[in-house]
């Protein structure tokens, strides 16, 4: 990741969608010096802080910032925004189209990126699998799951895993814990061999 984004000096970083089970700001401010934490749901925002000050040292806390922001309604511009599992659910499959889905990220890189800036996502990709999850609830209120020909053209694109399409933890508590560490053992071993893949990472930049 370190080789994609250059030996750019990162100040300002923006996590849109964080959320209570998981959040990617304490790993941005290894890029960032500064970096807001941004939730959608003003009410999930203590749960947020909690877990990521459980990770952090007091010097690093410091360096994080906590908002609400609407991916929508942004203002402002930062050098570095990340956001993992969050362009699925504002883009859910009934409600709009890829073209949708593209204009958001020509739009998050355009006018809220600094020139040089770096937009990174992860998302949730569509396997032949896939179907096997909706029984936990995977894809549930049309949750859009992406194959890798629906994202536009990146400077640097990543792809892994077959069965790490959702997080046992989160529903099943220590025993899912169990599970997802099997099913990434199983990820790790096997996802060479497929072509479509659960998680997809891409990195966009700004034009300097
Ligand atoms: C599946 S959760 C992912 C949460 C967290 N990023 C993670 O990976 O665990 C989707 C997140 O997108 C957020 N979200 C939904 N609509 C949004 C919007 N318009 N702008 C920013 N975030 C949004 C939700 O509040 C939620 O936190």
């Amino acid at each position: 990741m370190r080789r994609d984004l250059g030996a750019r000096h990162w100040v300002r970083g923006l996590e849109l969608g964080a959320g209570p089970q998981s959040s990617m700001a304490p790993l941005m401010l290894a890029l960032a010096d500064q970096v807001e934490c941004s939730v959608y749901d003003p009410a999930t925002l203590p749960a947020v802080r909690e877990r990521n000050t459980q990770l952090l040292t007091t010097d690093d806390a410091q360096r994080l910032q906590y908002t609400s922001r609407d991916l929508r309604a942004l203002e402002g511009r930062w050098d570095l925004i990340v956001m993992k599992s969050v362009l699925g659910g504002v883009h859910r499959e009934h409600q709009s189209t890829l073209s949708d889905v593209h204009a958001t990220l020509k739009h998050l890189i355009e006018d809220h990126l600094q020139p040089g800036g770096a937009l990174i996502t992860l998302d949730n990709g569509c396997t032949g699998l896939s179907s096997l999850f909706a029984p936990f609830g995977a894809r549930r209120n049309g949750w859009r799951f992406f194959e890798e020909r629906d994202f536009p053209e990146a400077q640097a694109r990543y792809s892994f895993g077959v069965l790490s399409n959702f997080s046992a933890a989160t529903r099943l508590g220590w025993v899912g814990h169990r599970l997802d560490d099997a099913l990434y053992a199983f990820d790790l071993m096997f996802s060479p061999l497929f072509r479509r893949h659960a998680v997809h990472l891409h990195v966009y930049r700004r034009e300097p």
